[in-house]
């Protein structure tokens, strides 16, 4: 038996058959979107190599499953860049070598995304560590990280007060 869903992704709406209601929406966006650019590392929720932005909120794709999220809305690594021009999180990591293998580089940037969306971390470097502290880096490119998510944090806040102004 095949479920049927929807799910926007990136922009695009979906329409989805689903063969197994157990599919993660890691599963989903990997396997059955092709959308590699989110990773699977732990598969348990314990390293955020999977983050995406679900319903504007950082979730771990693998822990959700992808039929209660029918008609969602969701940003994964692929939809962050606007064609050439990367995101301001992504050239912050270039500038500041927030990653070496870059394995957990995708989820750390959608969960800086996201962290920076929650507004709640200040430019306090310690509140910006705890705030990311699900996203595991095996590198421990955790300074870079940090600082990029500081930059960008800067580089957003700059453009929201352009706009007001
Ligand atoms: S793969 Fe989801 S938290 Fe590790
Ligand atoms: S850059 Fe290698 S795990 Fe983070």
């Amino acid at each position: 038996m095949s479920l049927s869903m929807t799910l926007t992704v990136n922009g695009v709406k979906r329409a989805i058959e689903l063969d197994d209601p157990r599919t993660t929406l890691l599963d989903l966006l990997r396997e059955g979107l092709q959308l590699t650019g989110t990773k699977k590392g732990c598969d348990r929720g314990q390293c955020g190599a999977c983050t995406v932005i679900l319903r504007g909120r950082r979730i771990n794709s693998c822990l959700a499953l992808a039929i209660s999220h029918d008609g969602a809305d969701v940003v994964t690594i692929e939809g962050v860049a606007q064609g050439d021009r990367l995101h301001p999180v992504q050239e912050a990591f270039l500038a500041h070598d927030g990653l070496q293998c870059g394995f957990c580089t995708s989820g750390q940037i959608m969960s800086a995304i996201g962290l920076i969306q929650e507004g709640e971390t200040g430019d306090d470097p310690e509140r910006v560590r705890e705030g990311m502290s699900g996203n595991l880096c095996r590198c421990g490119a955790y300074r870079g990280i940090t600082e990029a998510v500081l930059q960008a944090q800067e580089v957003l806040g700059a453009a929201d007060r352009k706009e007001v102004a």
